[in-house]
């Protein structure tokens, strides 16, 4: 009698402990803007609309794409759950990490609000703050082998930490300063996210780092609609070679800046992940891909080459000189790179996701999957 009760309770042991998981990673701690939302803009400010989440969702899921971002997964391929937002209350489970990131933040201060221009106040100084009270509250209310919504107190040094964040410093300013202008303070970007590295290692504990570079902007349906240029600067994809060869210039500093800090980080991995060699890719040959349309966005409006109308974005309508402007999504995004114009749709997430997981991307070289027994994502 005794025994059989000893071995009724084995079984209902929970089945998979974070480490059974087959990942030394057992959560991520992710640091970023839209490009890796996952619903923390919407958690604060008035919901996501339709057609957002079409395609995997079924509704709006706080992601900016028509499916899953690139972050989801990634915690798919370690076998994690999706990331639960930071902002979002109800419904929220942190066992695995939390999402830091909102859409439109920045790694500098704003300097107006999201009723001014649409920047979030969630700046990565501010996700900073979010990682250490969440650090201290789980400190507080955890357990050493964690609790049902939050990690074991000790999982700040085997986490993964994330940085997808730099785009709308960059674009944010092309309009109004240009490119030379905005020049001027982006060698202050790649510091910041280099301070902040520092300071989670310091005083969050984080060991591994993974820092994503910023993508070809010049090929953006959204961008090519609004930024000057002549056509004497597309390239022979149709992308804007000023734009894109600006954001090389960038990604080289970042990347030279993340070396010199490495030397202040013992015992650390500091990973930088060219992101952008994929986006690029599949920009100039969508159809070695799988993908048919590069530089057309499947949700806009106004067709045409880009199908983006600056005055009205995905999921929204305007009445524009008496006539109601009304946006809508092609009926086959798995077809697209670009889902909004800004951002990537699910399939292009995927192929992005891949390149990271197979480590190809990784600089200097990490072996992703000699930690993690990696997941296929479906
Ligand atoms: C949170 O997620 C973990 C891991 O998937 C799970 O074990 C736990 O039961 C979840 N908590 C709640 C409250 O559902
Ligand atoms: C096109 O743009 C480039 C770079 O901005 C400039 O040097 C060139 O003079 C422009 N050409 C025309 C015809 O406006
Ligand atoms: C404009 O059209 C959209 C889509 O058909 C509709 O949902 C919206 O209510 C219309 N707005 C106005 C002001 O008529
Ligand atoms: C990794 O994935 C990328 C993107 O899908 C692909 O281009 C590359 O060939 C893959 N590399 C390896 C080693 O599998």
């Amino acid at each position: 009698m005794y025994y059989f009760i000893f071995f009724a309770l084995l079984f209902l042991v929970p089945p998979a402990t974070l480490t059974d998981a087959g990942c030394d990673f057992p959560a991520i701690f992710n640091f970023g803007d839209s490009n890796s939302d996952t619903g923390g803009f919407w958690a604060a400010f008035p919901a996501q609309t339709r057609p957002f989440g079409m395609t995997y969702f079924g509704k709006p899921a706080g992601r900016a794409s028509d499916g899953r971002a690139v972050i989801d997964f990634l915690a798919q391929g370690f076998g994690l759950p999706f990331l639960s937002p930071y902002l979002q209350s109800i419904g929220s489970n942190f066992t695995h990490g939390a999402n830091f990131a909102t859409a439109a933040s920045t790694v500098r201060l704003p300097s107006t609000s999201v009723f001014v221009s649409g920047v979030s106040p969630f700046s990565l100084a501010i996700q900073l703050n979010q990682m250490k009270e969440f650090r201290t509250r789980v400190l507080e209310f955890s357990n050493p082998q964690g609790n049902n919504y939050l990690p074991p107190t000790d999982i700040f040094s085997k986490s993964l930490y994330i940085f997808d964040i730099g785009q709308n410093d960059f674009s944010g300013g092309l309009a109004s300063l240009g490119i030379q202008g905005v020049k001027q303070y982006l060698p202050q970007v790649a510091s910041q996210i280099a301070w902040t590295i520092k300071d989670i290692y310091d005083e969050v504990g984080g060991r591994t780092f993974m820092v994503f570079n910023l993508a070809p902007i010049g090929c953006f349906p959204a961008f090519l609609t609004e930024l000057p240029h002549n056509t004497s600067d597309l390239d022979m994809y149709g992308c804007m070679m000023s734009y894109n060869n600006a954001v090389l210039d960038y990604n080289l500093m970042l990347k030279d800046t993340l070396s010199q800090i490495r030397d202040q980080l013992p015992g650390a991995t500091l990973v930088y992940v060219d992101t952008h060699s994929v986006k690029l890719e599949l920009f100039q040959h969508p159809k070695d891909h799988g993908l048919v349309y590069a530089t057309k966005a499947c949700c806009g409006e106004g067709g045409g080459d880009y199908n983006f109308n600056p005055h009205v974005f995905c999921g929204y309508s305007k009445v524009i000189d008496g006539k109601n402007v009304s946006t809508s999504a092609c009926a086959d995004p798995q077809n697209y790179v670009s889902w909004d114009g800004v951002h990537a749709t699910e399939a292009a997430n995927k192929i992005l996701a891949f390149g990271i997981l197979n480590g190809s991307l990784f600089d200097p070289p990490f072996p992703l999957s000699k930690y993690c027994d990696l997941q296929p994502i479906g």
